[in-house]
């Protein structure tokens, strides 16, 4: 059944399919929306080869969630095609920065489209005003900009721009199309320069390469003050810039230079006007693509050795030790490096400064309030916080009285904001023109952080917490170090049972982590164990997870799990036990045990025989053999479909593309299912039996001989066989799943004892990363 989102956009077109707009369609492919994607001809021959070739390149690069979706886009090209555009419900355009091929290209559109068709551009730079300027009334009136950034699949940012003359429900059905269907968040923009993110992102791009040249930094270090200590990513500025590419500066940059007003702080910091830019614009040092940019991989004696461009010399050289007192003392504290007195303090101070004046100054123009600012740094440029969240931190009494020592002016905003004790002062935001306001948030929208700072939990300690949701939900938090399970968590979710009881009538799983849902169960509780050879305690982790979990699955109330980014392991298996699953659609699910020595042991063996018992008609032998490879592989989703496609969702799960509504739609099913629910019963399962183990096990053998397999794979590989087998029983025998439970057990307990089990388990958790032995 179609959602009331998806039938507004039964079919789409994207025309330009460069990086963006391959991008883009294969994002619109992830929804389920087939697309016609179009582009020049460049070779007659081979009329649709730029499309092809950016498909292919997609395909490649990740941008499609299954491969499968990129048959959801039909490729060809503007001359032959661009007629078919005529049923697109949306025409997105995403060809070259340039007003005046996008205008021209704009008329051809109007020609075939149909009648209401959205048509919108993805500019970075160009104002709608420009963009529609002497295109008719009618035209105008069903266009916008929606903004993706790159790549469209992972940046949650869009902004949205219409203009005043566009059609009555225009803006919402765009952003309702983004929001659920492409599980953006979306920003409404004024018609200015480079809108909100690059407005600001640019800018501080200019300034800090600038003042990094001006303060005598090198690439390296000035990428070490402009990362963490600024809640910027790891590329810091230099990184990014050769990401995004050099070249874009007289194009972007140049767009900004050319529209911005004559006093725009940006004219100060001009990077199209630099000297050293130039050259390396001229040398062909653009970035990534190129090769080179501001760094570069180079064979140095057999070795791949990382060098950087030297702003003296304008040559390569090898990476400096980063050696700054401010930075080592200051410990990410952003304040503390402003404060020391050397090079590296100065710079961080100059852009700090900077960044926030000019967020100041212009967000009266460019937004309504600081949120919508600091929203769009965080999803647009992944910063941690945005320019006034930055500002909150540091503080904004020190700030002011700093400018106003150095003889600088303090924008109106920030002056404002600082009588008022901050951009955010307690639990409001200010609008730009320095009210305080309540913040608010879309329908739909939620998570529990936002019932944290009125509510306590029902039930809980340091680990995890019950959390009453409203509607008679509750919800069960992990909070640990990646949300991994412990002994604490196994307390809380031993007692979801009786506080369901208590007055609830269902649960969902959830939390707010940005990255994980849960990590698994946690790996130092197993080292402990292991190296202490507490075999009872350990038996006992593993047989109090398995209760736990299967009381969830069995219990009298539906139990929704609302799993998002990693999944693994425990987590996977908390997943598996749900009796129903709204996942996000960016899930990385899997039972990667064998990389830790062991077997999944919380039951997730056990689900993962009775899905695929279920789905190959009660054939054992091809259930067991397709559990065993899906636990072999050890190899996570990468999104919700492929774990659909691994059996680790089922038929009556849904996937949910905007995180922001996970939580709200697992609520949903939870309310929606406790009106109907009847209990799961207990599982029998018909198992291979002995014989079927026979050749599983000498598959394993022959791998190990051929040196695919490591022997203590080949351990764990036997280890699953029993259980996926049945163990000592014939063909056909019917088990309970506590039978196959307790295999899982003894399967965990033998390999325990092994000693590249505990080295790998040491590994993993002093590395994060898997030893191969
Ligand atoms: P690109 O250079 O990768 O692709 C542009 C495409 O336009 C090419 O495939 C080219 O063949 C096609 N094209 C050139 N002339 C054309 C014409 N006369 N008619 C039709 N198609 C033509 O550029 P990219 O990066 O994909 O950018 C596209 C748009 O998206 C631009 O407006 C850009 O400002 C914007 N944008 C770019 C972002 C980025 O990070 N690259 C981020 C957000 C927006």
């Amino acid at each position: 059944m179609l959602t009331k989102t998806r039938t507004k956009l039964l079919k789409a077109a994207v025309i330009g399919a460069g990086n963006m707009g391959a991008g883009i369609a294969a994002h619109l492919a992830n929804a389920g929306v087939p697309v016609l994607l179009l582009d020049i001809v460049t070779d007659p021959s081979a009329r649709n080869a730029v499309a092809e070739r950016a498909l292919q390149r997609q395909l490649a690069g990740g941008g499609f969630m299954r491969q499968e979706l990129a048959d959801l886009v039909t490729v060809g090209n503007l001359e032959d095609h661009l007629k078919n555009i005529g049923d697109a419900d949306w025409i997105v355009e995403a060809v070259v920065e340039d007003p005046e091929v996008k205008r021209d290209l704009y008329r051809r559109i109007d020609e075939v489209r149909k009648p209401g068709s959205v048509v919108s551009s993805n500019t970075s730079t160009i104002p709608l005003a420009q963009l529609t300027e002497s295109l008719p009334a009618s035209f105008v009136s069903d266009f916008a900009i929606t903004h993706f950034f790159n790549p469209p699949r992972a940046m949650k940012l869009m902004e949205l721009v219409a203009s005043s003359d566009a059609r009555e429900g225009l803006t919402a059905d765009i952003a309702d199309i983004c929001d659920r269907l492409l599980g953006k968040t979306v920003i409404e923009c004024r018609d200015t320069p480079g809108f909100i993110a690059n407005r600001i992102g640019n800018f501080w791009m200019s300034v800090a390469t600038l003042e990094a040249m001006r303060c005598g930094l090198g690439v390296e270090e000035a990428d070490a003050v402009m990362s963490a200590p600024f809640g910027i990513p790891r590329t810091g500025i230099f990184g990014l810039f050769d990401y995004v590419g050099v070249n874009l500066v007289p194009l972007v940059w140049g767009s900004f230079m050319r529209t911005l007003d004559a006093h725009d702080a940006h004219r100060r910091y001009d990077l199209t006007a630099d000297a050293f830019i130039h050259r390396m614009l001229e040398r062909g040092q653009t970035g990534r693509i190129a090769g080179q940019g501001f760094y570069r991989t180079q064979l140095v004696d057999g070795v791949r050795s990382r060098q950087v461009i030297d702003f003296v010399t304008g040559s390569y050289r090898g990476l400096r030790n980063i050696d700054f007192v401010s930075l080592s003392e200051a410990k990410g504290d952003l304040r503390k490096l402003c404060e020391g007195s050397d090079t590296a303090a100065n710079y961080a101070w100059r852009v700090l400064s900077e960044l926030v004046c000019y967020a100041s100054e212009v967000g009266p123009e460019i937004a309504a309030d600081v949120g919508a600012i600091d929203t769009a740094m965080r999803l647009g440029y992944n910063w941690r916080y945005g320019p006034f969240e930055l500002a909150d931190r540091v503080g904004l009494s020190w700030l002011t009285k700093r400018l106003l020592v150095e003889g600088r002016a303090v924008p109106r905003l920030l002056a404002m904001a600082t009588d008022r004790g901050g951009f955010y002062p307690s639990g409001k935001l200010l609008n730009t023109k320095g009210t305080p306001i309540a913040p608010t948030r879309a329908e739909g929208i939620g998570a529990l952080a936002d019932l944290k700072t009125s509510a306590s939990p029902v039930y809980g300690n340091k680990a995890a917490s019950l959390w009453d949701i409203g509607d008679g939900v509750l919800a069960f938090e992990v909070h640990t170090k990646m949300n991994a399970g412990n002994l604490e968590m196994l307390d809380v979710l031993e007692a979801v049972p009786s506080v369901v009881k208590s007055g609830f009538r269902s649960l969902v799983i959830g939390n707010d982590h940005p990255r994980a849902f849960s990590a698994g169960a946690d790996i130092g509780h197993f080292v402990e164990l292991i190296r202490r050879r507490n075999w009872a305690g350990l038996e006992a982790f593993v047989v109090r997870g398995q209760n736990a979990l299967r009381a969830l699955l069995h219990g009298p109330f539906p139990v929704v799990a609302a799993p998002f980014g990693l999944a693994l392991g425990g987590g996977c298996e908390i997943q598996l036990h749900a009796n129903y699953v709204v996942a996000h659609a960016e899930l990385n699910a899997g039972l990667p045990e064998l990389r830790v020595g062991i077997v999944p042991g919380w039951g997730g063996c056990t689900r993962l025989l009775e899905r695929f018992t279920e789905e190959y008609a009660a054939d054992s032998i091809r259930a067991a053999k397709r559990t065993l490879e899906a636990i072999v592989a050890a190899v996570p989703s990468t999104s919700a479909m492929d774990a659909a496609s691994m059996g680790l969702l089922c038929k009556q799960d849904a996937i949910c593309m905007n995180r922001d509504r996970l939580m709200m739609e697992a609520k949903e099913r939870a309310v929606v299912a406790s009106g109907e629910y009847i209990p799961a019963a207990n599982a029998r399962i018909p198992v291979a039996g002995r014989q079927a183990a026979g050749s599983l096990l000498s598959a394993i053998d022959e791998a190990v001989e051929a040196g695919q397999q490591s022997e203590h794979d080949a351990r764990v590989a036997r280890a699953l066989v029993r259980i996926v087998t049945g163990g000592d029983v014939t063909h056909g025998t019917l088990l309970s799943d506590l039978d196959i439970l307790v295999l899982e057990r003894e399967a965990i307990l033998a390999l325990g004892e092994a000693p590249n089990t505990l080295a790998r388990m040491e590994h993993m958790l002093n590395t994060g990363k898997p030893l191969l032995n």
